[in-house]
């Protein structure tokens, strides 16, 4: 998609905060640091709309990004991070839950990884609760990211290291390497986000 109009809608905690014009919605997870607020700033050509950070765990609510009026980008805070409290993070538990759970808009989910490192435990408990029943097969992109900086000779090792941790399976999710740094995977994962608007 040619993207020229992009707008952050919305921060959300709770339902009654979501939008509720009717688009369809991509979601972004992953561990604080992945690189959920580089991978949008990369799809909509933009620098810092998102904010990124050096800091993990800064994005605390759900940020809704309006994209040429066509679809939201749904950016979810980064779990597993160690710092913030355990009542902070089972409130956040409880909001991307009844997010991915329950919200009609939600037509895939982008989940990031980072391409150097075995997926950690969270990133496959979240792969299984993603790809699991309850989801109602929830389209599951699996983006492994930060691809810059490993050697392209090493990707295919890579990539099989993720989907073996992951006990990944082709039948209910899709995967791609991606670098916000060089723009690899771009179109892909654009593909992907277009073919769910249209599910
Ligand atoms: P939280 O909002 O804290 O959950 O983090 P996030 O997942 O949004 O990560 P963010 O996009 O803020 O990126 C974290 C750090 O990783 C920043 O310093 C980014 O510049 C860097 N980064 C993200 N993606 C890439 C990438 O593809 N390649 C490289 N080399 N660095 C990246
Ligand atoms: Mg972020």
């Amino acid at each position: 998609m040619e993207v020229h109009n992009v707008e952050m809608v919305m921060s959300a905690v709770q339902p009654s905060q979501y939008p509720t014009d009717g688009l369809p919605e991509i979601a972004l997870v992953g561990r604080s640091n992945v690189g959920k607020s580089s991978l949008t700033n990369t799809l909509i050509n933009r620098k810092a709309f998102a904010r990124t950070s050096s800091q993990p765990g800064k994005t605390q609510t759900l940020n809704f990004y309006k994209v040429e009026n066509q679809v939201f980008f749904v950016d979810v805070p980064g779990y597993g991070y160690a710092k913030v409290s355990k009542s902070a993070r089972e409130k956040f538990q409880v909001m991307i839950g009844e997010y991915l759970e329950k919200r009609q808009a939600l037509r895939g989910v982008v989940q990031l990884v980072d391409a150097r490192h075995a997926p950690s435990r969270e990133d496959i408990e979240m792969y299984h609760w993603l790809t699991s029943e309850e989801m109602g097969g929830l389209p599951v992109l699996v983006v492994a990211t930060k691809a810059d900086k490993i050697a392209r000779g090493r990707w295919n090792k890579a990539e099989r290291e993720i989907k073996k941790t992951l006990q990944f399976s082709d039948q209910v999710s899709d995967f791609e390497m991606f670098s916000s740094e060089t723009k690899y995977g771009k179109e892909i994962v654009w593909e992907w986000i277009e073919a769910r608007m249209l599910d």
